[in-house]
């Protein structure tokens, strides 16, 4: 099995596959009784074992946080056997936090009991990547937190993987997060034998045996909506006024009556409210008028939770948000439906 630089591959398959033993001899802390591993051309059995793990980032369920240490010492550790200077930890500690979306100032003192199951897995990941390796093992590293926060975090692992192009070899035993982050799946069966190795895409349209077909599971049709991300179809738009704008041209723009709402951003586009006619005829600012944006999905989040978003908010259609957060368009269910009709027909299936 040959894993692509930069590239995200997820082993899938029943519990005690050996997926985690599989994990665990990519950074030998088991050693394979036969076969070799190559990382880069290099045999990993001849590479210290220590120089090899730092290599290599390491993040499993909960984080896998050491309980005694605040969330700082946690990240800190791989880079303080390499012997960092304090000052370099500590600003490598603060950026890591940022980046996986942790205020440093807020969370670098606590201890992981004092953080909620997502806020503890985001630790994880910065701590597996603060030294920088470019491999990376995930294993189920979001098997523990509700399905909400599980969908913002793998939203957030492909917004930091689209930056930093690991190579990541990321467990699962759930089909549907296998086909949402994996550039290719690998379909695992007993023993870990590999019963397919493909992309989501060709895995879903054919399944290589009945025990694969069984992991894809029903309702195949709708699940295509799991391969396509919001970012790759083509979304509505409205008008979209910045917060300190005036209100005359909203106004203007809201008599088109195919438009009878805008949306008011800040002053980094994200997006805050939904203004109409209504809300403006008595406002002078924009500041105040209008309702909360409640349903937003990012334009990495796949079709299927573009749909669950629609039917949570109970709306016909959904802001878009690009990777700072930031306004991208619309999506509706119209376009969902005219997705899955396209797909249809170019599967030569009856509509
Ligand atoms: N290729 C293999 N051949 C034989 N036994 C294996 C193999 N891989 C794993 N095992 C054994 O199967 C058990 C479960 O493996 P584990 O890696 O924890 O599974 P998973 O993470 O897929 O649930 C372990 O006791 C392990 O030693
Ligand atoms: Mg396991």
């Amino acid at each position: 099995m040959e894993i692509p630089a930069g590239e995200v591959v997820v082993l899938v398959g029943p519990s005690g596959c050996g997926k985690t033993t599989t994990m665990r001899m990519i950074n030998r802390l088991i050693e394979p009784s036969s076969g070799t591993i190559t990382i880069d051309g290099h045999d990993t059995a001849g590479v210290d074992p220590d120089r090899l793990r730092r290599g290599i980032g390491y993040s499993v369920q909960q984080g896998g946080l050491f309980p005694h240490l605040t969330v700082a010492k946690n990240v800190a550790t791989v880079p303080g056997l390499l012997g960092w200077d304090r000052k370099r930890i500590a600003d490598r500690v603060d950026e890591m936090l940022t980046l996986v979306g942790l205020d440093p100032g807020t969370f670098r003192g606590r201890y992981p009991r004092q953080l909620s199951g997502g806020q503890q897995q985001r630790v994880g990941v910065a701590r597996a990547l603060a030294a920088d390796p470019p491999v990376l093992l995930m294993d189920e590293p979001f098997g523990a937190v509700d399905p909400i926060t599980r969908g913002l975090l793998q939203d957030e692992l492909l917004r930091l993987q689209a930056e930093l192009r690991k190579t990541i070899v990321f467990v699962t035993h759930d089909f549907a997060e296998a086909v949402k982050l994996g550039d290719r799946i690998a379909v695992l069966g007993n023993r870990s034998r590999i019963l397919q190795y493909d992309t989501p895409g060709a895995i879903l349209a054919a399944p290589a045996d009945d025990t694969v077909a069984g992991f894809v599971g029903s309702g195949a049709g709708v699940r295509q909506l799991t391969l396509t991300r919001v970012g790759e179809v083509e979304l509505g738009t409205c008008p979209v006024s910045a917060v300190d704008e005036p209100v005359e041209p909203v106004r203007a723009a809201l008599d088109d009556p195919a438009q009878p709402w805008a949306l008011i951003v800040d002053d980094h586009r994200r997006p805050l409210r939904w203004v109409s006619k209504e809300h403006l005829a008595h406002a002078d600012s924009l500041s105040e008028v209008g309702d909360p944006v409640r349903e937003t999905v990012s334009d990495r989040s796949t079709l299927q939770e573009a749909l669950e978003a629609l039917l949570t908010g109970q709306a016909a259609r959904a802001v878009v948000t690009g990777p700072a957060g930031e306004y991208a368009g619309l999506i509706t269910v119209d376009t969902l439906i005219a997705h899955l009709a396209e797909v249809r027909a170019g599967a030569g299936a009856p509509a």
